[in-house]
């Protein structure tokens, strides 16, 4: 197999959301990241999701929807999570809630409850139209891997194993939907930070919102997940790369990324993510520049740690490079 990379014409669009309906892999971009999807309301075509991505099957899948009526066709919503849907979709938050016996088990790895979004990136949404089907997506990289925010970068990793690619150029947010457990929500909680924030729900829910508590990886790699897919190494560089308070003297045989372009001319090996340090551009230079500095053949990559303090988009930003830094 080899994946090629659609244009979004007319024509083409139709082609891979009839490549959908009948079971097919289509990566696509959404405005996190590029998702790797297959009609969710087929056991087979997300097994084969499972498989192209080498994912492990404990680990569920995102369930995408155009709104909230069709994610009420999969989901039993409360009065908060409608709340929610209402306000923030389509956008960059995914919901978890307990799902209808219509979501084959292998979308939810076998749990009580189903993860949805509505995406707000134009073509996902015009494919989720032309296909007429719920879509499950993780992201379209290898397991453990970086992310991809361009159509090159599912073409890299996924390159031999799916066939189609829909290229949306690259994507405006660039970290992953924010996850909320909303099954009970007097008790929201926060399974995975992103763009919209702790602070941000529980303003508007009234309620406290809390993050996930930190935990180990999974003791067995077959028992179900307690909190699904959270593993403590993701998101990860094959260089093995390390967070550091100051990467200005790095060695020469070591890949640099600093948060704000250094001044001057820059040595080779030497990476930025944003020009003044705007967490927004860093979130969407993160992943591009991580592939970038990883293919360098260096023997580290040294990354300018972020601090989380700062809240919002910091704190989920900090929680990927300090997964994409684990040891493995
Ligand atoms: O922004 C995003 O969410 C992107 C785009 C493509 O939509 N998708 C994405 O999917 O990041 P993925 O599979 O790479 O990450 C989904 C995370 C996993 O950690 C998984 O364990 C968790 O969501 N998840 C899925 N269903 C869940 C559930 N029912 N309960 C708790 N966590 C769940
Ligand atoms: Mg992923």
């Amino acid at each position: 197999m080899q994946a090629k990379i659609y244009s979004p014409t007319p024509a083409n669009l139709r082609r891979l959301a009839g490549a959908l309906r009948r079971g097919e892999l289509v990566a696509l971009p959404t405005e996190t990241v590029y998702g790797l999807a297959a009609d969710a309301l087929d056991a087979k075509a997300c097994r084969a999701i499972f498989q192209a991505k080498r994912r492990p099957a404990n680990d569920p899948l995102i369930v995408h929807v155009l709104d909230l009526a069709h994610a009420e066709e999969l989901a039993e919503f409360n009065p908060a999570a409608r709340r929610l849907a209402r306000k923030f979709w389509p956008g960059p938050l995914t919901l978890v809630l307990p799902r209808k016996a219509c979501v084959p088990d292998i979308v939810t790895s076998g749990g009580r409850t189903v993860a949805i979004r509505s995406p707000a990136h134009p073509l996902a949404r015009r494919l989720l139209r032309l296909a007429g089907i719920p879509l499950a997506a993780p992201s379209a990289n290898l397991f453990g891997y970086i992310s991809p925010t361009e159509a090159t970068h599912v073409a890299d990793g996924l390159g031999q194993r799916i066939q189609y690619v829909l290229d949306g150029g690259a994507c405006t947010v660039g970290v992953e939907s924010t996850i909320l457990d909303i099954t009970d929500p007097a008790r929201p909680r926060i399974l995975r930070p992103g763009l919209i924030t702790a602070n941000t729900l529980a303003n508007f829910l009234g309620v406290a919102v809390r993050s996930r508590v930190r935990r180990k990886a999974a003791a067995k790699p077959d028992a179900p997940m307690a909190a699904p897919g959270l593993l403590e190494r993701h998101y990860s560089p094959r260089t093995p790369l390390r967070l550091k308070r100051s990467v200005g003297k790095a060695p020469a045989d070591v890949a640099s990324i600093h948060l704000r372009k250094p001044a001057g001319r820059t040595p080779r090996n030497v990476y930025w993510l944003s020009r003044q340090g705007a967490l927004g551009e860093v979130a969407r230079n993160l992943y591009r520049v991580l592939r970038l500095a990883d293919q360098a053949g260096c023997r580290e990559i040294w990354l300018e740690a972020l601090s989380n303090e700062a809240g919002g988009l910091a704190t989920a930003l900090a929680d990927r490079l300090k997964r994409a830094a684990a040891k493995r």
